[in-house]
């Protein structure tokens, strides 16, 4: 497996023989790798209960068990009471380990948290999110202000998810001051040392906003994508769907070999227009160059007529009738909230939670990105008690 492939694991605890025994079998494992920071991207999470706490510890081990779904929490303690060990168990812990912690116990731990995941994922290896591209017919039409807001809607209605936003605008990407944000790094940076790409290489290149959303900003200089080809693309992007529940594009309005290579790989291309002519024009000349470029482009297009009025001398039925293709979805136009949220630079669902806009864009991504079937009720009994004091 390359190292892209790895499933991620989070230590939340100190420097401690504990600690080390740990980090040793998961380096000694191979299928792991041990992220240095962020932890609500770990697939996997190891805590040490700290008992001094009381009561508030075993609060916030049961929020972050809820919070993180089915990723995993393994905990750790020096001290415990079986009572208290019962109790997180059925909290939906999976695995606890009495300190000394014996190496033998973490091996085993680790081979059935793979067996695990091979049933849920179907398959050995990562989870595979899904990526979302927005592509606008014509500048102006609210590309960036729909990827933003997919982007943000997909994080509220799922209890755990992580979602990326990448904008591929070049050179000029706005996401950063729609969300008020200003990166550091851009993905040009990653792209020169793809080789060397893993999670935690990924994540420290990316910013983070207060709604949670992880934005991968663009280089702004044309020097920094010399190394932007569309395998290298590739790879950065398959290895965000290992890390992300769902990857939303911004990618702008132009199709070059770069675009359509991001479009291939897409669960879904989201082709934002508006109720005018020049649109309508656009989003023709679209499909004339996906079904000649590549096939199965087509059935993952998804029409999108923003700024939505019912009242327009060109219709969305009128629309749908000139392209023989369905409009998928319809969001209202609402300039007033939109410019409102974008110049505070908050996400719609922060600014104005209850607008119809809003509520239509998270609906959008409802359909785009349904959230996972609820995962089978936890094993009661799924911890494995060790023996130890207590
Ligand atoms: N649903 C909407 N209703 C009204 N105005 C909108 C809507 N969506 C976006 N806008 C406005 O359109 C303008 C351009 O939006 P933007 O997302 O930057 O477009 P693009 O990325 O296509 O250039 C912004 O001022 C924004 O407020
Ligand atoms: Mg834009």
């Amino acid at each position: 497996m390359s190292i892209s492939d790895k499933i991620t694991a989070f230590l939340d605890m100190d420097a401690s023989p504990a600690r080390r025994a740990f980090e040793e079998c998961l380096s000694e494992d191979g299928d792991f790798e041990v992220l240095g920071d962020g932890e609500e991207f770990a697939d996997l999470l190891v805590r040490e209960l700290d008992p001094s706490r009381g009561e508030e510890e075993l609060e916030a081990v049961a929020e972050i068990v809820a919070r993180r779904g089915e990723r995993e929490v393994f905990l750790t303690a020096g001290e415990y009471d079986a009572e208290v060990l019962m109790r997180l168990m059925r909290q939906g812990v999976r695995e606890f380990f009495p300190q000394p912690v014996s190496q033998e116990e973490v091996r085993m731990a680790l081979w059935r948290y793979k067996a695990r995941r091979e049933g849920r994922h179907g398959q050995r290896g990562s989870k595979q999110g899904r990526i979302i591209n927005v592509f606008g017919a014509k500048g102006g039409v609210g590309t960036t202000t729909v990827a933003v807001n997919l982007a943000a809607a997909c994080l509220g209605h799922k209890a755990g998810a992580s979602v990326a936003l990448m904008d591929m605008n070049l050179p000029f990407g706005e996401a950063q001051l729609f969300l008020d944000i200003a990166p550091k790094y851009h993905w040009g940076e990653v792209l020169g040392n793809i080789s060397r790409l893993d999670a935690t290489y990924l994540l420290s290149v990316m910013s983070r906003h207060a709604s949670g959303l992880s934005l991968l900003a663009p280089p702004s200089r044309l020097d920094d994508l010399q190394m932007a080809t569309p395998e290298n693309i590739s790879s950065l992007l398959a290895l965000m769907r290992q890390v992300f529940d769902t990857v939303v594009i911004d990618l702008g309005m132009y199709l070059d070999e770069i675009t359509l290579k991001v479009m291939d790989i897409s669960d879904a291309i989201v082709l934002v227009c508006v109720q005018n002519l020049p649109c309508l024009a656009n989003v023709r000349r679209f499909l004339d160059n996906i079904r000649q470029a590549q096939a199965g482009l087509e059935e993952k297009l998804r029409i999108v007529v923003n700024r939505h009025l019912g009242e327009s001398e060109l219709t969305v039925e009128d629309m749908e009738n000139a392209l023989g293709l369905p409009v998928y979805w319809r969001i209202p136009n609402d300039y007033k909230t939109t410019l409102a949220a974008i110049n505070q630079g908050k996400t719609l669902l922060e600014a104005a939670p209850k607008a119809p806009v809003t509520r239509a864009i998270a609906d959008l991504a409802k359909n785009l990105a349904p959230a996972p079937e609820p995962e089978q009720k936890r094993r009661l009994f799924g911890l494995k008690l060790l023996t130890g004091r207590g």
